[in-house]
């Protein structure tokens, strides 16, 4: 997610958080062998879980891609996964000891960079976790990115990112972040799916978000995205739906700087508006 540190509740049992271990970039090296037989297995666990509920349910660019993050029994190690994944799309996997300030995210992003937390949550957290952990960033988020149009998307949200951060827009941009990267919906073949890594990782959240008719589902709107607040607590009253990463891609292609201007001006739309 690594949007906005500060609304995250603080860490608890090292390594988590332990943010000394980290270089300047933020950026850290995983230290595999201090994973212990409970963190794999509970990798194992969270992956059959989410898995089994793909079909019907997931983007199939996500479906395809997901082998590529290897064996599912234990935790990947991060370098095999990025060289896996440099040789499709250019991408590459950092680590990092969490959520990071807004500058340094972008940057990574923007040199086509994904930071993926190195820890694991603990067995109490298996249904619900406040704060992204290596399940939520590598099964959530890394599939994606051996799409060709998504990983650029995110390449050019890094970028708008460093320039967002120049004009004091960073909280309009993480909307559009959040409504897209993280709570996505996508047609395919004239079906709901999911692509976000928010859903994607979330064991209740991806029936929801899809089926459930509780939520309103609205096209995909750059300007009602970045007006529109959202709960990080709880399952989203509002998703967007793209037609396409392609759509997704042209509907973003444009230079936000007069958007943030005109925004600015005008209200906000709650989590729930309609
Ligand atoms: N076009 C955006 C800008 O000018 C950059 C961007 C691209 C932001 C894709 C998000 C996603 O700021
Ligand atoms: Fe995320």
């Amino acid at each position: 997610m690594a949007v906005n540190p500060a609304v995250y509740g603080a860490s608890t049992r090292p390594p988590r958080g332990d943010y000394g271990r980290a270089a300047d970039d933020y950026t850290c090296t995983q230290d595999y062998a201090a994973y212990t037989a409970q963190d794999h297995a509970l990798y194992h666990r969270l992956y059959e879980r989410q898995s089994a509920q793909l079909p019907g349910l997931a983007s199939q660019h996500f479906i395809d891609a997901l082998p590529l993050l290897g064996a599912k029994e234990r935790i990947p190690r991060l370098e095999e996964v990025s060289e896996r994944l440099y040789r499709a799309t250019r991408w590459q996997l950092v680590a990092v000891p969490g959520l990071i300030p807004e500058a340094p995210f972008f940057t990574l992003l923007a040199n086509r960079k994904f930071p993926v937390t190195d820890w694991i949550r603990t067995p109490a957290e298996f249904d619900y976790i406040v704060e992204p952990d290596i399940f939520h960033d590598l099964f959530g988020h890394v599939p994606l990115l051996f799409n060709p149009v998504f990983a650029d998307y995110v390449q050019r949200y890094g970028q708008g990112g460093l320039k967002a951060h120049q004009l004091g827009a960073c909280e309009m941009l993480a909307r559009l972040y959040w409504y897209t990267i993280e709570f996505g919906l996508i047609r395919e073949h004239g079906a709901l799916r999911a692509y976000g890594a928010g859903i994607l990782s979330s064991a209740g959240e991806l029936a929801y978000a899809v089926r459930s008719p509780e939520p309103q589902r609205l096209p995909l709107q750059i300007e009602r995205t970045m007006r529109t607040r959202y709960k990080i607590d709880s399952y989203q009253q509002t998703y967007f739906v793209t037609e396409s990463f392609e759509q997704l891609f042209a509907l973003t292609a444009p230079d936000f700087t007069p958007l943030y201007a005109c925004l600015r001006k005008l209200p906000e739309f709650a989590a729930d508006a309609h």
